[in-house]
């Protein structure tokens, strides 16, 4: 990949990049197109990083779609498809790790220890490869795309993140991947989530501004769903991850499938 990222730099071409682990939706095809607007050549890499799994989480049964996401690709007519392997990524004897310090301390930093210290080391590496003017990512993931910041900030990669709003099914679901899970009572479930963030954005708008009372109507609204229990419900600074500003995160269990999402209560609630 690296040889062909340099070739368009050299010929003065401007690149983005579209970081994925495969099993794409709509909601990747919004960073896709997104980066064909605003780069010369785009690259789409497919990678299921085992390591920023943790023991016990979904990495055997993550969902894979190969075919699929091939079709979808060319469709959206991106330049190159990178899908490394776990020994290219990772060959014996590889022992660096990229730690982002303060903002993957909290959260999804806790539930999931080393998440992002994976998550960081993957994207310095695709960044490497792929050597981009832009990579594209989902303010779903929220925590994430903070960490990916500071990281091209900290470390000077020269790649400029661009943030990519959520996309939404109808009723307010945030698209992932992992809502494949879902059973259809699930799924029906899953809903309230982002009627949590809804109902919070609404008292925001209204002229709440006590946190504790924010976070009460984030959690009270998990807890009246039956099929959902709540893992985190928080009101951050969305640079930082620390308490305060406006930004509200869920992490919420439905069934054995753990869902995320996120609103900033300042913008209002779309749909
Ligand atoms: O958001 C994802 O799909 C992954 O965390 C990423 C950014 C591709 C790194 O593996």
């Amino acid at each position: 990949m690296r040889d062909i990222a340099l070739a368009w730099r050299a010929d003065g071409l401007t690149v983005g990049l579209v970081p994925t682990m495969g099993a794409l939706h709509a909601g990747h095809m919004s960073l896709v197109e997104a980066a064909c607007r605003e780069n010369e050549r785009v690259v789409v890499s497919i990678f299921v990083n085992p390591i920023q799994f943790g023991a016990g989480e979904d990495l055997g049964r993550y969902p894979r779609s190969p075919e699929r996401d091939l079709a979808m690709l060319r469709e959206a007519g991106v330049d190159a498809i990178y899908k490394p392997s776990v020994a290219d990524m990772y060959p014996p004897g590889a022992g660096t790790r990229v730690n982002v310090h303060g903002i993957a301390d909290s959260l999804e930093g806790v539930a999931r220890p080393g998440h992002f210290e994976g998550v960081a080391t993957v994207v310095a590496k695709l960044f490497a490869a792929a050597l981009p003017d832009r990579a594209y990512f989902g303010q779903k993931d929220a925590q994430q795309l903070a960490v990916v910041k500071r990281l091209a900030a900290d470390l000077d990669l020269g790649v400029e993140i661009r943030a990519c709003p959520t996309v939404r099914e109808a009723d307010g679901l945030a698209l992932s991947s992992r809502n494949a899970y879902l059973d259809a009572a699930e799924r029906q479930a899953a809903v309230c989530l982002s009627r949590a963030l809804r109902l919070a954005s609404e008292a925001y708008r209204r002229g709440e501004r006590d946190l504790g009372r924010l976070r009460a109507i984030l959690r009270n609204t998990i807890e009246a769903e039956p099929l959902a229990s709540l893992d985190y419900a928080e009101v951050v600074d969305p640079a930082t991850f620390t308490r305060g500003g406006s930004l509200a995160v869920l992490a919420v269990r439905i069934g054995k499938t753990r869902l995320i999402d996120n609103h900033d209560l300042k913008l209002t609630y779309p749909g």
